[in-house]
């Protein structure tokens, strides 16, 4: 049976009856019962999609998350090429629609999401979004944060500035999602060496290959560990 006024979908309610300990009238109880139902996770993504793919690939036989969408504001990304080879669907919106504060929260509602992940999207996310999943949207960085970060420190241009700043190491962080660009709390960071011969795309390569090793047991670890957290807010 489901709670209607639940808007965690995910957990059913269990319903028993007890006296009430002061007037002895029967009373109709209710609490969750836990990890029943998986956790729904939407994909944001701009580009090519080879992150939200593996994370999706990493979970395909684990019954506790589900990726049931995946989003992007780009109508031609190859990520949705890629959703539909993995039989998930995919929505594109507008720029207009991701800012007026009811077209994405509408689709997330539909789909039960619990949680987001931004893998490779561009897009600032809007505060309407971040206070109705509080701690619950996690984004990762192609550098170390808090260097090589902020408004137009994306893809190819974060591996630039790398090189050109002469680094000996970057790498990946992964984080909470806030009212600014890549300043949420760091919830994880691996790094990898940066050769002085290193040109950009070098160095983008063995970070996506930090990315594609630890995001998604970074998801499972955060929300797998903590899920009665996340479903409350208090993460
Ligand atoms: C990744 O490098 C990610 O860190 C950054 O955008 C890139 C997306 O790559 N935010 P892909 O589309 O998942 O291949």
């Amino acid at each position: 049976m489901r709670c209607k006024g639940n808007k965690f979908y995910r957990h059913n309610l269990i319903f028993h009856e007890k006296k009430c300990y002061f007037c002895t009238n029967p009373l109709l109880l209710c609490r969750f019962k836990q990890n029943e139902m998986p956790l729904k996770i939407a994909i944001l993504a701009s580009g090519s999609g080879s992150n939200a793919e593996n994370i999706i690939r990493y979970f395909a036989e684990n019954k506790m998350f589900d990726f049931p969408l995946i989003l992007s504001n780009k109508p031609d990304a190859y990520v949705h090429q890629r959703a539909a080879l993995l039989g998930i669907p995919s929505v594109t919106f507008s720029r207009e629609e991701f800012l007026n504060g009811v077209t994405i929260p509408d689709i997330l509602k539909k789909h039960h999401i619990d949680c987001i992940v931004l893998a490779g999207f561009l897009l600032k996310i809007p505060q309407v979004l971040i206070d109705l999943y509080p701690n619950k949207i996690i984004n990762i960085h192609p550098a170390l944060l808090p260097k090589f970060g902020g408004k137009g420190m994306y893809g190819h241009h974060v591996h630039k500035a790398v090189a050109d700043a002469g680094e000996t190491e970057s790498g990946i962080t992964i984080h909470y999602v806030n009212g600014n660009y890549d300043e949420g709390n760091i919830i994880f960071q691996a790094t990898c060496p940066v050769l002085p011969t290193d040109t950009p795309d070098m160095i983008a390569e063995k970070v996506h290959a930090l990315e594609h090793e630890h995001f998604p047991k970074i998801i499972s670890e955060i929300w797998n560990n903590n899920k009665s957290q996340v479903v409350s807010g208090k993460q």
